[in-house]
């Protein structure tokens, strides 16, 4: 079978490794032919592709970033876009395509898939958001650098008796923010699950100084005070509607500081956690997602996604991998809440 791979949506340390294991369990095993997409969607779109070879693959495991590029285009917001993927694919010869991606490009998977376009996914996020995997690659990464954030964070806020408000990637998902909080000792975390009082948080920070400690507050970019009056967006949008965020902990430490009188500022630690060489869990999830969607497309069953189920790699079907996000449960949240202030 001649085989289209492509990575979609914003990039993740851990998409090579599944691009190696793709290939090498492929071509090794199964004499699979295999062409890359570039940049997701765009690629079939336009034609753009590269052969991938075992030798095109070496070397790229501990690799962050994608070697095919990425980008959030979305063939179903362009005029004739089904058509022209479904032209490409027969110039190409391709008969099948491995997509790896968060919940837009998953869900421009499984409508080509109701149309008739042979698909298999593979789900990828740093927000662990997605539904019907337990842990997304990415994911592990990204809070292990936001937790060696936080620990440099706090000897310098303890040295200058300063609040300090980190600000992390999680968009509706507050999964980055809550990991990276518990793991580094944050004293406050805030998610967009849970709208947050401003004074409550003012609360938690002089109740921490008042210990003789400086405080840490973790924010997620999607997190949102309660009563809405603080204005966190710049309007743009992507093309699957998603406005681009920003802000929230330059606004808080604001607050933070006009409320409590102690100094307050903010960190962004923004595309710094999606960069990089991804964890050894990463890499070993990632290789297992390859090989298994590998399994799937020889084994054509279509319209399914790879997944973790406790330590087995499953598949579920597409449409129950995007019907909604896994957000945080407020019993998790509550788990973090007995080491606020
Ligand atoms: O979905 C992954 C993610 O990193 C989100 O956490 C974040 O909101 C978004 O992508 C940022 O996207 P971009 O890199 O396009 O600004």
């Amino acid at each position: 079978m001649r085989i289209g791979v492509l990575t979609g949506g914003g990039d993740c340390p851990g998409l090579n490794a599944v691009i190696r294991g793709v290939v090498r369990k492929g071509i090794g095993q199964y004499g699979h032919e295999f062409v890359g997409f570039r940049d997701g969607w765009r690629g079939p779109l336009d034609g753009d592709s590269v052969p991938l070879t075992i030798a095109s693959v070496r070397g790229i495991l501990p690799r962050g970033g994608t070697i095919l590029g990425s980008s959030r285009t979305n063939p179903f917001s362009i005029e004739g876009g089904v058509g022209r993927i479904e032209a490409c694919l027969d110039e190409q010869g391709i008969e099948a395509l491995i997509a790896i991606g968060g919940e837009d490009t998953l869900g421009v998977a499984k409508r080509l898939n109701d149309s008739g376009i042979p698909v298999v996914g593979v789900p990828k996020t740093i927000d662990n958001d997605l539904n019907a995997t337990d842990y997304t690659f990415g994911f592990d990464t990204a809070v292990g650098i936001a937790m060696e954030a936080i620990d440099r964070l706090h000897t310098t806020a303890e040295s200058h008796h300063r609040a300090l408000v980190v600000e992390v990637m999680g968009r509706h998902a507050g999964w980055i923010a809550l990991h990276a909080g518990i793991a580094g000792g944050a004293n406050v975390i805030l998610i967009p699950e849970r709208p947050f009082r401003i004074d409550e948080v003012a609360a938690y920070v002089t109740r921490r100084f008042e210990t003789k400690y400086a405080c840490i507050v973790v924010v997620a970019e999607g997190a949102q005070p309660a009563d809405g009056d603080m204005s966190l967006v710049t309007g743009e949008r992507d093309a699957f509607g998603h406005v681009r965020l920003g802000g929230i902990g330059q606004r808080l430490a604001e607050e933070i500081e006009a409320r409590t009188g102690k100094e307050a500022r903010a960190v962004v630690l923004g595309h710094v956690q999606r960069g990089g060489t991804p964890t050894a869990f990463d890499r070993v999830l990632a290789t297992r997602f390859g090989v298994h969607a590998i399994d799937a497309v020889h084994e054509q069953d279509w319209g399914v996604m790879v997944a973790l189920r406790g330590t087995d790699i499953i598949r579920v079907p597409l449409e129950e991998a995007t019907r909604q996000l896994k957000t945080v449960p407020d019993e998790r949240l509550a788990e973090a809440e007995v080491f606020f202030g």
